[in-house]
């Protein structure tokens, strides 16, 4: 799997996700407001990726510090105000500055030592988050069967996160386990992630993959041609409505319908106890040149009015599971959730597949 976000010699590397499939070029930063920058410009995009960055992005800040600096706090603080305002929706940006803000109140008296122990966290931040998304794999996949054609929207895989993926990641875990999965990517208008990112990561591993545009999804539910819907998340209420990329909504719904699973994967970190339901989770809005281009191309006159929301939010009712790294969540989600937050239960799940819910009292 190519890195999607790395530290080198004192700085951040990202591979330019705007420029993919086509190019597989790396962008050097130096400082924490190039990686706001990138991650406003989707350059790095992904629930957690945003998170790992945004802590990529604090160590920046903070390794530029004077070794002398008589406000730490000032200068900190405006770190997480300039990471925290890139994008509002995936939660894991504003978990990730948490983490980074309890590391700078235990060591901000000692700046050397802080410069040391905020860059340890960011990695360890991006290292949990490919072995979480290996857990999500591990208790995931047994909802899928061998020959299961799965229908994916976005991109929730390697490149949304630190690696291995969350919903692309229980495919990744199904397949090693020998199973045949076949993959149909949305597009993903307005910035085509099914169609760049998924179908390129899935590609790359032979994984069969088919693209369809994002209005063909009910046609082939109706033609009994998808067994299940896999999704990732940017925000999970409390309530266990989830906010995910823009049309998640409508393939729930249409899921629904047709009698098809619908499944969210995701790590615990994308889980707001501060939203209480659905409404309570900002849904981002985006240039609405976006829309008037496809890839580049204009596509409508240049004053056409626009409505651009990049995320929908998908209610619990319509959810047949959330996969977290500690197990599913088919009902009760509030005392899940709480449960999951406070111990962690992750044993073997693979083989059980009804087991899960018992285990998570
Ligand atoms: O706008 P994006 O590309 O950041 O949106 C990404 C998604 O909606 C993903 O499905 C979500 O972040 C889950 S990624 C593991």
């Amino acid at each position: 799997m190519i890195p999607t976000i790395e530290w080198k010699n004192g700085r951040v590397f990202m591979i330019d996700q705007r420029k993919l499939p086509f190019d597989e070029v790396y962008i050097e930063h130096s400082g924490y407001k190039d990686v706001a920058d990138s991650i406003k410009k989707m350059v790095i995009r992904g629930a957690p990726a945003i998170g790992v960055a945004a802590a990529m992005g604090v160590a920046l800040g903070i390794s530029r510090m004077e070794d002398d600096e008589k406000k730490p706090g000032t200068i900190f603080n405006e770190i997480v105000r300039v990471l925290g305002e890139t994008r509002p929706t995936a939660v894991n940006l504003f978990w990730a500055l948490e983490e980074m803000k309890k590391v700078f109140n235990i060591f901000q008296k000692d700046i050397r030592i802080l410069k040391q122990k905020i860059l340890e966290k960011a990695l360890e931040i991006k290292n949990n988050d490919e072995k979480t998304n290996r857990d999500i794999g591990r208790v995931g996949e047994v909802v899928l069967n061998n020959g299961d054609t799965i229908l994916t929207h976005c991109n929730a895989g390697s490149l949304a996160t630190a690696g291995y993926g969350t919903a692309l990641g229980v495919i990744r875990s199904a397949k090693s386990s020998g199973k045949n999965i076949s993959v149909v990517a949305g597009e993903t208008r307005p910035f085509l992630q099914g169609a760049r990112l998924t179908v390129w990561e899935m590609q790359k591993e032979n994984i069969p993959v088919t693209l369809i545009t994002d209005n063909m999804a009910g046609y082939l539910m109706s033609k009994g041609s998808v067994d299940l819907v896999l999704v990732g998340a940017d925000r999970i209420a409390l309530n266990g409505d989830a906010a995910n990329k823009i049309g998640t909504y409508s393939i729930a719904v249409l899921s629904k319908f047709h009698n098809i699973p619908f499944y969210v994967a995701a790590p615990l970190s994308t889980i707001d106890i501060g939203s209480a339901s659905g409404n309570d989770i900002p849904i981002e809005e985006r240039d609405g040149n976006e829309v008037r281009n496809f890839h580049g191309a204009q596509i409508t006159p240049s004053n056409t009015k626009v409505y651009n929301p990049t995320f929908d939010t998908t209610p619990f009712e319509l959810i047949t599971g959330i996969i977290t790294e500690k197990g599913i969540i088919r009902t009760d989600p509030e005392k899940k959730i709480k449960n999951m937050l406070k111990k962690n239960i992750l044993t073997n799940f693979r083989n059980k597949k009804n087991s899960i819910d018992e285990i998570i009292k």
